[in-house]
């Protein structure tokens, strides 16, 4: 049994595979099924064993800093209990559940991979600068009113991208003069799982863009040429792997959809007005 096991429960025979950097450190380890994958790296660590780097705050799922790729589906490690790896669980989003690969002594095999498409620090630790780097520097609707003294991003949507917009700010790990965007924790598990491989802006930005364009309608236009452009909605393959990983229910699936309705509904009132 691990240091700090409390529970008379049946216990989990886990093999956790950590990434660090071209291996994985392995651990052979013993869990009580609603011990998550979070409490068993900070248990490996309090043991004294050298546990690639990795990244937590809140424990509970809401500063979305600990997303990985458990068992290759994105999720949250606070949120990822023993019992869910022990049991059928999909291995990409929206695939079928599959049951549990075991080692052959039945333990369960778990790999953690660093999300896709980040800055790996190091392990499985990423700087989540690619969460922001579409999201508009006029999108004030997102801006932080406690950071009002900060420098504002750039105003052009290319030099946000390219300057401010995925430029991390060091004291909270996001760009300088943004606050969070309603219910997303920006945890990035939205644009590791989106499967698009040409220029996009990704999911959670076209979320923060479609937010913006609802509730702040006198910059509907200038959103909706964000969402026009050939990085804005267009490679959305409409996958939903956004929308099945996101642990708070945004739903970015549902805002890129939201914007294409709004570019159809602006094109057809084009061509009425073209016709008069
Ligand atoms: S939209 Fe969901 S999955 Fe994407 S960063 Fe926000 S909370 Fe995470
Ligand atoms: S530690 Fe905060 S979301 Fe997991």
């Amino acid at each position: 049994m691990m240091p700090g096991s409390t529970k008379n429960e049946a216990m989990v025979s886990l093999v956790l595979n950590i990434r660090d950097g071209d291996s994985h450190a392995s651990f052979s380890l013993e869990a009580e099924p609603h011990r998550t994958v979070l409490d068993l790296l900070e248990r490996l660590r309090a043991g004294g064993g050298v546990v690639p780097a990795y990244r937590h705050s809140c424990h509970h799922g809401s500063c979305g800093t600990c997303g990985a790729i458990i068992n290759g589906l994105e999720a949250l490690m606070c949120l990822t209990t023993a019992g869910d790896l022990a049991s059928a669980r999909p291995r990409l989003p929206g695939g079928p559940a599959v049951e549990p690969e075991t080692d052959g002594q039945g333990a369960v095999v778990v790999t953690l991979e660093p999300l896709a498409r980040m800055d790996v620090i190091s392990g499985i630790a990423v700087v989540p600068g690619r969460v922001f780097a579409g999201i508009p520097g006029e999108a004030v609707y997102l801006a932080a009113v406690e950071n009002a003294g900060r420098s504002p991003l750039p105003a052009d949507p290319e030099g946000a991208r390219a300057e401010g917009g995925c430029k991390p700010d060091a004291a909270v790990w996001r760009p300088a003069g943004r606050v969070r965007f309603e219910a997303c924790i920006e945890c990035g598990l939205c644009v590791s799982a989106c499967p698009v491989a040409v220029p996009f802006i990704g999911p959670a930005a076209l979320a923060a863009v479609n937010r913006e364009r609802e509730k702040r309608p006198e910059t509907a236009a200038a959103m909706l040429a964000l969402a026009a452009a050939p990085d804005g909605v267009g490679p959305c393959g409409r996958h939903l792997a956004c929308s099945r990983v996101c642990p708070q229910a945004v739903y970015p699936g549902k805002h890129i959809q939201m914007l294409r309705n709004a570019l159809g509904a602006a094109a057809r009132h084009a061509a009425g007005m073209s016709a008069d």
